[in-house]
């Protein structure tokens, strides 16, 4: 009898959860009509569909505001997995999330205009948009009014002015850098592949350069490994002697922002994937066949040579995008900043009063990271909202007291008296609000043949480790970060295809 009811329980709960989950892909599919925005409210004008933006529109009530986004992008991208598109071990719409759906189930509407902000003009309160698609309409550049204005526009890859760089190299931001480099990988095993080529030139070809041991260049290199490992030498075994990847670093270690313990785990594992790490190796040139680069030996000696390469992937950190640098040049408080716009505990940009800086532009003592640019997203959102409840209370306030002179009898005045106290105590409250604090929940990477490492805050201290546990800890972490549902389903359903029936080895 117990095992009957046991059963029941099973057989209940299955259908429960299938009725949830139904109900809930119906919502997702079909928005309910929103509301209007209000012309007579403020104006917030967001730049970018990135973390910070995206965090920030996620839990900003928008029926407070007349909110308006301006993107290039219309689709909000979970970069921590953007290694694995560079593959197909995981295909990149399952990372994409697009901006009008996730707008669309908003409480009150919000205009996405695709477009480019080109320049702030921070006095006159206006953004000036131009729009960079391939198709453009009479009008391709127009002016965005603000009152409020929160930029999250991320940043650019750093080159450092190194020449060549941009020409040969490729870099790893955006989806379509990802699919860039799938197609590089590709062509360079099939054109090595090619009747009567040179050994020489068959080395180059599949000689897979990354330059940058920061966290995007390890997770790149380890994931190209387990790309040859797994499936490259085995539907073109005439490149297996000749695949090689190399990592460049000019730093004596890679990840630098990982315990030691946890760098020399890395350096390890790659000797064991065979990736070479080449550290105190600086890059000063890119050609189209070869980098160049200054080493350094053990006895401090520094020698120039030449590297060749079939593959280039130059993930050396980040810049300044120009809409930024150009907003910093009209404030003089920014004059001192250089590596994104300075902010304050609150996240103003300092020297302004109605601008605000979330993620990778903003320069706010933290690491450039998802995980700091959600934290500041959500922080602005809660403060937003409690803006507009001081504002309605102030307002409902000014009532009051207008309401309290012309009260016609005492009765009357002590009722108007006691709702001004509720209101009062209700305003201290909500302006209650401290400054922006990040909760750093440690860093995480994968390093290839399904490792990873990992830097965690537990509990009082810091947990550092490294293996495969690690690697199921960074997967399901990450699976459970992804934007939405739909992404988690899709992300699962193209690990599961792929260690199933591979990766994919077609060109485009
Ligand atoms: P972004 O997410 O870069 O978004 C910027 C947005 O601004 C984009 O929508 C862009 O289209 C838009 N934009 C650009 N120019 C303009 C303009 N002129 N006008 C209007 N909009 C504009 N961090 C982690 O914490 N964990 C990880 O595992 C991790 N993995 C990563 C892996 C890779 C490959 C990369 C590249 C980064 C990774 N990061 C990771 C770092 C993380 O992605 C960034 O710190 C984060 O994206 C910063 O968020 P953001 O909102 O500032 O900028
Ligand atoms: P990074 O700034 O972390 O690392 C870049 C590396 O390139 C540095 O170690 C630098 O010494 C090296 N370098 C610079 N110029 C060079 C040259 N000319 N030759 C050789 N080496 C050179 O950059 P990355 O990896 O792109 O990361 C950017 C940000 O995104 C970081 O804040 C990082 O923490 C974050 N991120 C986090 C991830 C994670 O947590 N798993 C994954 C990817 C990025």
């Amino acid at each position: 009898r117990v095992l009957r009811w046991t059963w029941r329980a099973i057989y209940l709960s299955a259908i429960g959860g299938l009725v949830y989950a139904g109900y809930g892909i119906w919502v997702m599919r079909n928005p309910m009509d929103q509301v209007e925005p209000d012309p007579s409210k403020k104006t917030l004008v967001v730049l970018g569909t990135g973390w910070g933006s995206v965090s920030l529109l996620k839990n900003l009530d928008t029926e407070n505001y007349n909110v308006v986004v301006v993107s290039p992008r219309n689709y909000f991208l979970f970069t921590p997995l953007l290694p694995s598109c560079t593959t197909g071990l995981i295909e990149h719409r399952s990372i994409m999330e697009p901006i009008r759906n996730f707008l669309r189930h908003k409480k009150a509407a919000v205009k996405y205009y695709e477009a480019e902000a080109t320049k702030i003009d921070y006095e006159k309160k206006i953004v000036y948009v131009n729009d960079e698609s391939e198709i453009k309409g009479d009008v391709s550049s127009t002016e965005v009014p603000f009152d409020m204005l929160v930029v999250g526009v991320g940043a650019e890859n750093a080159t450092f002015g190194i020449p060549g760089v941009r020409e040969h190299g490729l870099f790893l931001k955006e989806v379509g850098d990802a699919q860039a480099i799938r197609r590089r990988i590709m062509d360079c095993c099939e054109t090595a592949t090619f009747k009567d080529q040179h050994e020489d030139e068959i080395k180059r070809l599949l000689h897979m350069v990354v330059v940058g041991g920061g966290p995007t260049g390890v997770e790149f290199a380890g994931e190209l490994q387990d790309f040859f490992e797994s499936d490259l030498k085995k539907w073109i075994p005439d490149i297996k002697d000749n695949f090689h990847v190399t990592l460049v670093e000019a730093l004596p270690n890679v990840l630098p922002m990982f315990s030691k313990q946890l760098i020399d785990y890395t350096e390890k594992t790659f000797k064991e994937e065979t990736i070479t790490i080449r550290t105190k190796t600086m890059v000063k040139k890119v050609t189209a066949k070869y980098i160049e680069a200054e080493s350094t030996g053990p006895d401090g000696k520094k020698q120039l040579e030449q590297i060749p390469y079939g593959l280039l992937v130059w993930a050396t950190g980040n810049a300044l995008r120009p809409v930024v640098k150009d907003l910093m040049s009209q404030i003089p408080a920014q004059k001192d900043s250089r590596r994104g716009l300075a902010v304050n505990e609150y996240l103003v940009v300092k020297g302004t009063e109605n601008i605000w800086a979330v993620g990778d532009c903003a320069i706010a003592n933290y690491a450039p990271t998802a995980q700091v640019a959600s934290q500041e997203g959500a922080f602005l959102a809660r403060m937003f909202n409690q803006m507009a409840k001081t504002q309605e209370i102030e307002s409902k306030l000014a009532e009051c007291s207008e309401a309290q002179e012309k009260a016609p009898s005492k009765e009357a005045r002590d009722r108007v008296f006691q709702e001004i106290k509720e209101l009062q105590k209700r305003l201290r409250r909500v302006k209650q609000i401290g400054p922006f604090e990040y909760s750093h929940q440690g860093s995480l990477a994968y390093i290839g043949s399904e490792k990873a490492v990992a830097d965690i805050t537990w509990l009082t201290g810091n947990l550092s480790t490294g293996g495969t546990l690690t690697y199921f800890f960074w997967r399901s972490a990450y699976l459970s970060m992804c934007f939405s549902t739909r992404n988690r389903v899709l992300v699962l359903m193209d690990w599961c295809k792929a260690k199933l029936f591979g990766r994919d080895v077609s060109r485009e």
